[in-house]
């Protein structure tokens, strides 16, 4: 069984408060947001005072994804704005450890992001210090693009890894996730399973009651 986590970057902005609420009362676990800052990735979508606005429409989990350069700067903005998870690209954290620390003294849950480039070894000294790692499945900055399958060797890696040093953190993944291609992610062993277009272009509900009926919950 996984989670899923709906990214609000395929919402429609207009009405942000509708999508959500459909998401949720369809079985969304949680909600994904993608922040970022034109500088880390070539685009700009939400900063903390949209947080803050959708704070009040569902008491879900906000996942929020940081896409940002120095982004200690911003995490306690997105605390305040109401972030449950906080996940920060190891390619853009200079010094991971302080701020995976800087996030667990806020208590919520830390999570380091890998872009398809960067090899899970490369992580392997802050697992013990997370409650989250997410996969990057396409090259991070916008929605709707095509996954990149070389990443499932990554999952099922990290994986392999969790068990080796018996660690509990929940595995992630984003970008280009399907109804087709779902079920092969999980099996590899994914925990959060987060689809931004795929759930908001079209009918939300059918799309959210799809993609429970294969992943679980
Ligand atoms: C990409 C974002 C993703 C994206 C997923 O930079 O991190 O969360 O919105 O969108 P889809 O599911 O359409 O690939
Ligand atoms: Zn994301």
């Amino acid at each position: 069984m996984a989670l899923l986590a709906p990214s609000i970057l395929s919402a429609d902005f207009a009405n942000l408060q509708r999508d959500i609420k459909e998401a949720v009362s369809a079985g969304a676990d949680i909600i994904h947001i993608d922040v970022m800052d034109g500088r880390f990735v070539p685009n700009l979508t939400i900063g903390p005072c949209v947080v803050e606005s959708i704070r009040k429409v569902t008491d879900v989990p906000f996942d929020v994804h940081l896409m940002i350069v120095e982004p200690d700067r911003y995490i306690k903005d997105f605390v305040s704005a109401g972030a449950d998870w906080i996940s920060v690209h190891v390619e853009a954290a200079v010094h991971l450890h302080r701020t995976v620390s800087m996030i667990k003294e806020f208590d919520k849950k830390a999570g380091v992001v890998l872009n398809p480039a960067t090899p899970v070894f490369f992580i392997e000294d802050i697992l013990p210090f997370v409650d989250f790692v997410l996969i990057m499945s396409v090259n991070p900055g916008f929605g709707g693009q095509k996954f990149i399958p070389q990443t499932i060797s990554k999952v099922k890696k990290l994986n392999a890894i969790r068990e080796k040093m018996k660690l509990d953190f929940l595995i992630e993944i984003d970008g280009g996730i399907k109804i087709e291609n779902v079920k092969q992610v999980i099996d590899a062993g994914v925990d959060v399973v987060v689809a931004g277009s795929a759930v908001f272009k079209g009918d939300i509900k059918e799309n959210v009651e799809n993609f429970k009926g294969l992943i679980g919950g």
